[in-house]
């Protein structure tokens, strides 16, 4: 059985006391859940203090960082590395659209992260999507070309503790997410070539996460499908309120 996993992006958002007071309600409010795990990713300054207040709650409840660079320890001006992450971060999302389209990052260079963070212990949160809605073919060559790519030379006993993201890059922060029934065959072909990439036994251990436009009022039409193992949340994981009820519904639902 795989766990279903909800994770929180905040991305670019929060000031100190806002990340302390929304880090304290999540832990709050999932305090009593069970079946589900549940990940913050706050901007790089805010881990620390988000570690101390998550620390004291549920197992279930760790965290994140939203990026990383594949090297130790260097003069990388401005760059955080596995080695600073590693004892409070069990996660650290790789590869996301806004990376690619904001940063210029390639598949060579998320392929390098995705090595060094699992050399490291930590589990990398991979994000593959299609820039465009209409043309169903070439969403597939992304999503595919992305998946072999950045997966590339990563032997079998360490991709199982990858999760992946199928998020499509026209879903994200728009408002217009993907319907389950199309994010769930999306998902099955990523498995499906996982399949091929390693075996089916190693690809139905990995976690495969819908990402775009996910609320309280749409999580359950992403998790209700076999396929789909949890959700990474941007805008609404900002919204203790309503991240929390995500949470909720989706532990309920494991019952
Ligand atoms: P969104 O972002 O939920 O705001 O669409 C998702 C993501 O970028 O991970």
């Amino acid at each position: 059985m795989r766990r279903p996993l909800i994770g929180g992006n905040w991305k670019m958002n929060t000031t100190l006391s806002d990340a302390s007071v929304l880090a304290t309600a999540v832990k709050n409010g999932v305090a009593e859940l069970e079946g589900v795990e549940v990940v913050l990713f706050p901007p790089f300054v805010w881990l620390y203090p988000v570690f101390e207040i998550i620390e004291k709650g549920p197992s279930f409840l760790t965290l994140g960082a939203q990026n990383m660079h594949f090297l130790d320890e260097g003069a990388y001006t401005g760059e955080i590395s596995p080695l600073m992450l590693k004892n409070m971060c069990q996660y650290v999302i790789l590869g996301h659209s806004e990376r690619r389209t904001y940063f210029n990052e390639k598949n060579e260079l998320i392929n390098d992260k995705v090595k060094s963070a699992l050399h490291h212990g930590l589990s990398p949160v991979i994000c593959l999507g299609e820039y465009k809605k209409e043309d169903k073919v070439e969403a597939k060559n992304d999503v595919f070309v992305q998946l072999k790519a950045v997966l590339k030379d990563i032997p079998k006993d360490l991709i199982k503790k990858a999760v992946l993201v199928y998020e499509p890059v026209w879903a994200i922060g728009t408002g217009k997410p993907a319907s389950g029934v199309y994010a769930a065959s999306m998902v099955l072909q990523m498995r499906q070539t996982l399949a091929k990439m390693y075996n089916l036994e190693t690809a139905s251990q990995i976690r495969i996460l819908y990402g775009g436009s996910v609320t309280a009022d749409n999580i359950l039409e992403f998790t209700s499908q076999r396929e789909i193992d949890g959700a990474l949340v941007g805008g609404t994981s900002l919204k203790a309120k309503e991240f929390i009820s995500i949470c909720r519904q989706v532990a309920q639902a494991t019952k």
